[in-house]
């Protein structure tokens, strides 16, 4: 169970990792697997801690996928929007999952179950178009099969 974020308990975390070599990544998983997500209030602490700019923490959080930095749902579904999928129709599929979920990519279902999100080429193109729901790969994805997975797959 994710945490309410907690300023003094991720200045902890960040002072935890500090001296470590290739520290902020480890603080930055830390971070999220206690809150869920990567705060930006927090992105100047991680400056300091890591002698580098804000901008820099920013450019880390934001290039890999797998950092938040809003609260999510309880499940993230990820479909590729990257050419080889495209290709096999993840637009279409998108935009099916858009309405069958009633959100856009970055939001949350009202009910906080779904978060949904684009990823940019999951190593998985023989099989496109793909989709990742809770960090496990799907190929071959269907709007109907991701709202089987969606079902069956609950948390
Ligand atoms: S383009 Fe979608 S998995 Fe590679």
């Amino acid at each position: 169970m994710q945490k309410i974020w907690d300023p003094q308990r991720a200045g902890q975390i960040i002072e935890d990792y500090a001296e470590v070599k290739g520290g902020l990544i480890e603080a930055l998983h830390a971070l999220q697997a206690e809150f869920g997500y990567i705060d930006e209030a927090v992105y100047a602490s991680l400056a300091r801690g890591f002698n580098i700019s804000r901008a820099e923490v920013y450019g880390v959080v934001s290039f890999y996928h797998d950092f938040h930095n809003h609260p999510t749902g309880k499940r993230v579904l990820k479909i590729c929007q990257a050419e080889a999928c495209q290709a096999r129709g993840s637009r279409q599929l998108t935009k099916e999952i858009r309405e069958l979920l009633g959100i856009d990519f970055g939001e949350t279902t009202r009910d906080g179950e779904v978060t949904l999100e684009p990823v940019y080429c999951l190593g998985n193109c023989a099989v496109s178009p793909n989709a990742m729901l809770d960090n496990r790969v799907y190929g071959r994805v269907t709007s109907e099969r991701l709202k089987t997975l969606l079902k069956e797959t609950q948390l």
